[in-house]
């Protein structure tokens, strides 16, 4: 059953409002502790989703319960954990039925022990569609709060399950700006892998746009940092320059990750196509020697990331502790 409607068919925002108001109570009495990772760039093709998988994969591994949620209508996480074709990919109508109908955000199921997933998919068609139109409404209202409230759809729908989870993990559509203000307007930390090309980087600027946008409501989001995506591993001289050109770019506001992952198309390839990530197939017997190779050095890359991933977050941790002691 859907929420009532207004007269212009749009989805009613009180709902919306009402769970934007607790959380900024939430974050005042610091009781909202940060678990969301948004996965983020302005720019296709960067890693986003190869980077969701691996990390939400390796993440529940190490026995954390994680969600993990594509917000985008290729449906590639379904790819790369292997779920497409199976029950748990419903085309994203888990996530349509949450965000427009106001349905709790359930998952369709485990990908991997401990790996909950809510499948993007063609069904985000409408939710899109109904941002846009919300964005619209929103510009003719007199109300502030009326004019930002549409920003919270996912913050509201995610809210009332994040303390189900340890991590959420969200892979956000690079095309699309309504969706990724909704993203990070509901997230803590923000992860943008980027390449080195100046589109990547110019896509990195686009969220840094948002990203101000999206702190009005959600004073708390932060920066995670940036992961250098598909370089050539031994080229260190260019590896710093890229580094040096993000750091400028971000004015120095957030971090580069050291370990950056490394340029292996073949292995990304199969990886893919074989609805796993590289940490679960060092051990596949059935691969040329090379592939094998590339997959063990991408595995390497991505746990050495999940570690560092989990440090800047305990250390974001303990800076909003003492913030908040200070
Ligand atoms: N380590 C890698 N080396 C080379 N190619 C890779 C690597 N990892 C992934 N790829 C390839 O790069 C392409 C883009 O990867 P991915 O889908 O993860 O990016 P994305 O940012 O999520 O893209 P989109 O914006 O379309 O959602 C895919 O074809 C994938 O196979
Ligand atoms: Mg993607």
């Amino acid at each position: 059953m859907s929420l009532p409607f207004n007269p212009l068919g749009l989805v009613d925002l009180r709902r919306v409002k009402a769970a934007l108001q607790r959380r900024m109570q939430l974050m005042a009495e610091d009781l909202l502790a940060s678990k969301i990772f948004v996965i983020i760039n302005g720019k296709g093709g960067v890693g986003k989703s190869s980077l969701a998988a691996a990390l939400a994969v390796a993440l529940a591994k190490l026995g954390l319960r994680v969600l993990l949620m594509e917000m985008d209508e290729q449906g590639n996480n379904g790819e790369d954990t292997g779920y497409n074709g199976t029950d748990l990919d419903d085309g994203g109508q888990a996530q349509a039925a949450a965000i427009l109908d106001g349905k709790p955000l359930t998952p369709t199921g485990e990908a991997r022990p401990g790996l909950f997933v809510v499948p993007g998919g063609p069904a985000l068609e409408d939710i899109i569609e109904e941002l846009y139109c919300q964005r619209r409404a929103a510009r003719h209202a007199d109300n502030p709060e009326d004019q930002v409230a549409w920003m919270g759809m996912y913050a509201a729908a995610l809210d009332a399950v994040r303390d189900l989870y340890d991590v959420i993990i969200l892979d956000v559509a690079p095309g699309s700006e309504p969706l990724q203000l909704q993203a990070l307007v509901a997230g803590d930390m923000t992860i943008i892998p980027s390449r080195s090309d100046p589109s990547s980087r110019k896509g990195l600027r686009t969220v840094g746009r948002r990203f101000a946008q999206a702190l009005s409501l959600n004073p708390m989001l932060r920066l995670l940092g940036v992961v250098v995506f598909g370089t050539n591993s031994s080229a260190t001289r260019v590896q710093s320059n890229i580094r040096n050109q993000l750091t400028a770019d971000l004015k120095g506001n957030a971090p580069v990750f050291e370990q950056t992952i490394r340029c292996v198309e073949s292995a990304a390839v199969t990886c893919r196509s074989r609805g796993k990530v590289p940490q679960e197939l060092v051990s596949a017997q059935d691969l040329e020697p090379a592939v094998l190779r590339s997959i063990k050095a991408l595995a390497g890359d991505y746990k050495s990331l999940a570690m560092e991933v989990l440090q800047a977050k305990a250390d974001l941790d303990t800076r909003r502790r003492e913030g908040n002691a200070a």
